[in-house]
């Protein structure tokens, strides 16, 4: 079995693509490098153009479509994506798309997620190792030792967890919906699981008492209360936005806070001069040519799951239709109720 990534594929790939650097190929490929021109060099993009052009040809071909979320590389998000946003807009994305293969472009509990709300359809991720902490902190068995030590209360899962965990909670939420989601359960006292850090946050804008599995974000836990303090000292007008599963005095030092793409929405709409997006650094890069007014001030941390979906390992998994995502019927089943409950609150 060949790996994604490894020079075997890319090989492979060469025999079966023309993927040489090539004029004709930059100027195929020309509108959607008017998208990064910004961010990504010229010499860059030649080396990208040849993959972008085959995976447009054979997504068609293949009667496939590329979900990807906002904190993809501009290459994917600009280049190749069908559909990019958040993790809510993704989630019901799936749902309505009319292709029969769905490739994700995200992370793996985003693919099963697809898979979960589309279970007639293909979905794949090129690289199956593309994990979460936040996924990976918590287990079915866990939600089960909440549930006992406070019975009663409503388990509201974040989207950011495997399918065993949506299927032993009660609803998913995401950063765009917590709130939300946490106002409508119908008890005071609501299991929030696996962020601690989002749930602390959501819990400053409810009058609900929530009590949360200790998980965190490996990139967002990065960030920190001081550092940004002392970067408003050196830029005063900086306008700082910051993802909800960063820790709560981050958030507290933030003039925004919201989902990825409540972060983009609000670049957008009010074009600061000065940002410091406190995120995964590609989505600044993603909105770098559409805001030129906007300076992106960093800093950059990287999701290295994120990262591990690349251009090539797309091509690789719409050319052999690696990796598909199987998630059992009966476990689907349960943990759809959970997200369809989601959904249908919006
Ligand atoms: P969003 O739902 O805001 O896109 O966040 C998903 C995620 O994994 C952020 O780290
Ligand atoms: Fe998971 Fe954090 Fe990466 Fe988002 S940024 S996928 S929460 S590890």
């Amino acid at each position: 079995m060949i790996i994604p990534g490894s020079p075997e594929m890319k090989s492979q790939l060469e025999v079966v693509f023309d993927l040489e650097i090539s004029a004709a190929m930059f100027k195929e490929t020309a509108q959607q490098y008017s998208c990064v021109d910004r961010v990504i060099p010229e010499a860059e993009w030649m080396k990208r153009a040849p993959y972008v052009h085959a995976i447009n040809k054979l997504k068609k071909e293949k009667d496939a479509v590329i979900l990807a979320h906002n904190y993809m590389t501009p290459d994917i998000y600009h280049g190749v994506a069908d559909i990019v946003g958040d993790s809510l807009q993704l989630a019901i994305e799936a749902t309505r798309v009319k292709e029969s293969v769905i490739i994700q472009g995200g992370v793996h509990f985003m693919a099963e997620t697809s898979k979960i709300l589309s279970p007639e359809k293909t979905v794949i991720i090129p690289d199956s190792r593309a994990g979460c902490s936040l996924a990976e902190s918590i287990t079915a068995k866990d939600i089960a030792g909440m549930r006992e030590k406070y019975p009663g209360a409503p388990v509201v899962s974040y989207v950011n967890t495997t399918a065993e965990v949506k299927a032993a909670s009660d609803i998913c939420c995401t950063s765009s919906n917590a709130v939300d989601v946490i106002n409508a359960m119908d008890s005071e006292l609501v299991i929030m699981t696996p962020d601690g850090h989002l749930a602390q946050n959501v819990a400053k804008q409810t009058s609900k008492k929530i009590v949360y599995w200790e998980g965190a974000c490996e990139v967002h836990i990065e960030f920190k209360a001081d550092e940004l303090r002392e970067y408003r000292k050196y830029e005063p007008d900086a306008v700082i936005i910051a993802h909800p599963e960063c820790p709560t005095d981050v958030v507290d030092e933030s003039d925004f806070s919201g989902s990825t793409s409540g972060m983009i929405d609000f670049v957008r709409k009010n074009k600061p001069e000065k940002v410091l997006l406190i995120t995964e650094c590609s989505m600044g890069s993603n909105i770098a040519d559409e805001v030129p007014e906007v300076n992106f001030l960093g800093p950059c941390n990287l999701c290295p799951h994120m990262q591990r979906i690349t251009l090539e390992k797309i091509l690789w998994s719409l050319h052999t239709g690696n990796e598909e995502v199987v998630v059992r019927e009966e476990l689907a089943a349960k943990a759809r109720l959970a997200v369809q409950r989601m959904i249908d609150l919006k």
